[in-house]
């Protein structure tokens, strides 16, 4: 068993230090929000994230966990801290660490005795660098420290199973012997582990991000050719996927990259090349090709519907960026409802779990109790983030309660031709439709 301290408890803070105490060492998990920890203390989540609840209550049940909005308690003991504070967009693009700069002054001021400081925020290359002369300048006198950069490459919805089997554990620092001692606490989950240096370990996380974006790019790109060619995008994917130099995943067509990550992440990468005299023609395509995708499904709507959303009542399924999460940051439903409502549309949306902070982020959507009651009197339903439980939906209800038959189905989840037999107008992504009309082209 070893102490460990967690600082931050947003996806990666409280992920990161559940998972630690069920693998049985000690953790104490930091904040300085006060309404996060009354949530936590009180056996409530600040956010959403399947089977995490459980497991909270079985580590604090079980005097592994606990919570506390002070630095010097949560320090007391530990002999490493992780650092799991927020690293949002600056108005450039750039990484704002205030938050990691905070962390660094906070405890350097508070530590005792001899600490790993392990940054798992995704920070731009050379902040560990600056993080180490951050806490030695702010120490009252001389404590043994040495800074690992250990990024994290978990995912919202599945992040529990993403901590318990990585595919890899990646540590950088200038201090050897201090990545192997963070490589021991990983060791039970029996990963390759690349240890390096603490620059190109920030770079690891940047670029694996960026290039999970770029296939989402891509094989958006390739739908938008597929849909004027009539070819499937879905059936070119899984034609490349068996390739093994390329591989099924992240080739799912869609509504675009959203989320706390990919979006900041590519801008921030980019925006370091930019400040470095470097040009990122790649990275600036894959975020141009995303904003492009997502204004296809408002361009869609509006050619189905007369060539205007005016007036009409166009209902959403799914708000939140992808599935199993009520994330609704840099969602591409939440662009699309902007959009639909800027151009006078009715906006009527059922998410299973986002629809709280959709509400905050989109005051204008009417929310609705099910996916039927959503789609009922609408004269189109756009179908955008791909739950579970929108893929069995009974699609003559549906299509028996609209006002006009309409589908787009922003996640190709539904098979074309059984909702076509049915009486839907459908349009998926990337899938050709052979001459039955053109995408009217044109700015939303
Ligand atoms: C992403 C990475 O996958 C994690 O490895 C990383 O740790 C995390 O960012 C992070 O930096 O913290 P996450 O943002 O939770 O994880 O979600 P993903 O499952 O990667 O999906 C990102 C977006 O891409 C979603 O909007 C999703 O719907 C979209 N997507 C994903 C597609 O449009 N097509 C695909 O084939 C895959």
């Amino acid at each position: 068993m070893r102490q460990l301290s967690v600082v931050g408890s947003g996806y990666v803070g409280l992920v990161t230090g559940t998972c630690f105490a069920d693998m049985g060492n000690s953790v104490t998990l930091v904040d300085i929000d006060e309404r996060k920890i009354d949530m936590l203390q009180a056996g409530q989540l600040p956010i959403y994230e399947p089977g995490l609840a459980e497991m909270v209550q079985r580590n604090t049940d079980a005097g592994r966990m606990r919570f506390t909005t002070s630095y010097a308690d949560g320090l007391a003991d530990a002999e490493f801290v992780f650092v799991c504070v927020g690293t949002p967009s600056g108005v450039d693009g750039e990484a704002d660490l205030q938050y990691v700069r905070a962390a660094a002054q906070t405890i350097a001021k508070t530590m005792r005795q001899p600490l790993i400081v392990i940054n798992k925020s995704t920070v731009p290359v050379g902040t560990g660098d600056w993080t180490a002369e951050i806490i030695s300048s702010n120490q009252p006198q001389p404590v043994d420290f040495a800074v690992v950069s250990c990024p994290e490459f978990l995912r919202e919805g599945s992040a529990i199973a993403d901590f318990m089997h990585p595919d890899r554990t990646v540590l950088g620092s200038s201090d050897a012997s201090a990545a192997e001692r963070v490589a021991e606490l990983y060791a039970p989950l029996e990963a390759p582990v690349v240890i390096t240096d603490i620059r190109t370990a920030e770079m690891i996380k940047y670029a694996s991000n960026a290039f999970l974006a770029t296939r989402i790019s891509f094989i958006n790109e390739i739908s938008i050719i597929c849909e004027r060619l009539g070819a499937d995008v879905t059936e070119v994917a899984r034609g490349m996927g068996y390739d093994k130099r390329i591989g099924p995943h992240f080739l799912q067509a869609g509504i675009g990259f959203g989320g706390s990550c990919f979006p900041k992440d590519v801008k921030a990468l980019a925006n370091m090349a930019q400040t470095h005299g470097m040009h990122p023609q790649l990275l600036n395509a894959v975020m141009e090709i995303n904003a492009f995708q997502r204004r296809q499904i408002t361009l869609k709507a509006r050619e189905l519907l007369d060539g205007s959303v005016s007036g009409k009542t166009v209902s959403m399924l799914g708000l939140a960026f992808k599935q199993n999460t009520d994330d609704t940051r840099e969602s591409p439903s939440l662009t699309v409802a902007r959009s639909l409502l800027n151009q006078g549309a009715i906006v009527k949306a059922y998410d299973p779990v986002a629809m709280a902070n959709a509400s905050r982020d989109v005051p204008g959507i009417t929310m609705c109790d099910s996916p039927y009651s959503a789609a009922a009197e609408s004269d189109a339903l756009l179908v955008l983030t791909p739950w579970n439980e929108f893929k069995q939906l009974d699609m003559r209800r549906v299509l028996k309660s609209m006002r006009r038959p309409i589908i787009i189905d922003g996640r190709n989840m539904y098979s074309p031709d059984e909702l076509k037999e049915i009486g839907f107008v459908y349009r998926g992504v990337g899938r050709g439709y052979n001459g039955e009309g053109r995408l009217a082209n044109g700015d939303d």
